[in-house]
């Protein structure tokens, strides 16, 4: 119906006008049925049901009873004009007429019941509405983002990729507003939990000690929730303990995650890569951390040569993390010239915020929020979300091409300069 919302607060479940004594008995008998009031099944039909409305909210569920009317489809009108989005209608009257029927279905109703009614028939129009209520709305469903994956991997250790995998994760589920889940895959020594105040709980070690465990329940048991929109799978396991796998709980957790979220973001430390290259087979982004050094200089060549090799079809995004302008060991552009690409994204060096992240228990990127500091991750959200999103709509296209590195990379606005550079090497 096409009122605007009046005010906030809780709808009444059902609210019923009828036209004579006989249909009220029988509308609040299936009311009672149905575990809703009776007393907000009133006497006067449509045209009370339209005077009610334009002064009170509108019910989950409305039945009005049509008898009296004389212009079915005008009084139909009249009534959605006071009546708020989202409410069923069901209608009842004594025409029986098959263009009518239709014209009243047209027009956003229901159901229309002829009269005499039984308690049966209304019982199970009434069961019918309320399936319609509970079952996903359409606007519900365009809303769904198809799932993107990607891994935060650091070229050297401590330069920051589980800072960064904590902070994407809370910006994507917050300010993306995407259902988000943070699988960090190192073991022994993750802080992913830490970071966000969190116990770990046992689900990664279980995942890893029984793989043929891992389905969709699972994951509903065993993901930590930081908040409605983040979960998280992390473990600090004992360190006389090696990790026993051989990485088949690791691609079965990433293959439910896909099922399960709108966003996976796995942070993989660079050893682990090693033994499980398939681990990023199937991820459409890599966020690459490095700090300015010599030695990462080095490893960053290394590493996107391997990811070049083993992945050509996903997006390298290049960040610099701890950068120190005129202090640090390499200047941005010696790094670069170095590496012989570009640094996509630069996050300086902040241990006032990063402390305060870590005294808070909060990611960092929630303690940039409102200062300067924040741009830097919108940017990298930008970057990942832009590429995500042609990802998606080239898989929708009829005539998709392969997930080519090449066609795809052409594709993205922004960073196609720096992409084209990187495709050329
Ligand atoms: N931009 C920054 N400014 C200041 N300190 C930072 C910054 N980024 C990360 N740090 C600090 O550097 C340390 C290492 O960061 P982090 O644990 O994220 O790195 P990592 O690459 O995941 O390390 P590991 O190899 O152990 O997995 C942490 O103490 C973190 O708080
Ligand atoms: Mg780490």
């Amino acid at each position: 119906m096409n009122a605007p919302f009046k005010a906030a607060g809780l709808r009444e479940p059902f609210n019923a006008f009828v036209c004579d004594d006989d249909t009220l008995e029988l509308i609040r008998a299936a009311a009672n049925d149905m575990g809703w009031p009776i007393e907000k099944c009133n006497k006067g039909g449509l045209r009370n049901a339209v005077q009610s409305l334009s002064v009170s909210a509108s019910p989950n569920i409305l039945f009005v009873d049509m008898s009296e009317s004389g212009d079915p489809i005008n009084d139909i009108n009249a009534l959605a004009e006071v009546c708020e989005p989202g409410t069923v209608v069901i209608a009842a009257g004594q025409v029986n007429d098959v263009r009518l029927y239709r014209d009243l279905l047209s027009s956003g109703i229901q159901d229309y019941l002829l009269k005499p009614l039984s308690l049966d028939q209304v019982r199970e129009s009434l069961t019918m509405a309320q399936a319609m209520l509970s079952a996903p709305k359409h606007s519900d469903m365009a809303d769904d983002k198809p799932h993107h994956m990607m891994a935060v991997v650091g070229v050297r250790g401590g330069v920051g990729a589980s800072l960064v995998s904590t902070s994407l994760a809370w910006a994507m589920s917050e300010q993306a507003d995407r259902q988000t889940a943070l699988l960090d895959l190192d073991i022994h020594f993750g802080t992913g939990a830490l970071t966000l105040d969190l116990e770990p709980g046992r689900g990664l070690i279980d995942a890893i000690d029984n793989p043929s465990r891992i389905d969709g329940l699972f994951i509903e048991r065993a993901m930590v929730r930081a908040s409605d929109k983040l979960s998280l799978l992390s473990a600090e396991a004992p360190i006389h303990q090696p990790v026993m796998t051989d990485g088949s709980a690791f691609f079965q957790l990433e293959e439910e995650l896909r099922n399960a979220f709108e966003m996976t973001i796995v942070d993989i430390p660079r050893h682990v890569l090693i033994p499980f290259p398939h681990l990023v087979s199937e991820v459409g982004t890599i966020v690459l951390v490095s700090d300015v050094t010599l030695a990462s200089a080095r490893d960053t060549i290394r590493i996107l040569s391997w990811f070049k090799q083993n992945v050509p079809g996903a997006r390298v995004i290049l960040v610099a993390n701890k950068f120190q302008n005129a202090i640090g060991e390499l200047s941005r552009k010696e790094f670069e010239s170095s590496i012989e690409r570009q640094i996509d994204v630069v996050i300086p060096f902040d241990p006032k915020l990063v402390s305060q992240s870590a005294k808070l228990g909060k990611s960092y990127a929630e303690i940039c929020k409102g200062t300067k500091a924040s741009q830097v991750w919108n940017q990298l959200m930008r970057f990942i979300l832009d590429g995500a999103d042609s990802e998606a709509e080239e898989a929708s296209a009829p005539a998709a091409k392969g997930k080519s590195g090449a066609s795809l990379l052409g594709k993205l606005s922004g960073i196609g300069g720096i992409m084209a550079k990187k495709g050329a090497k």
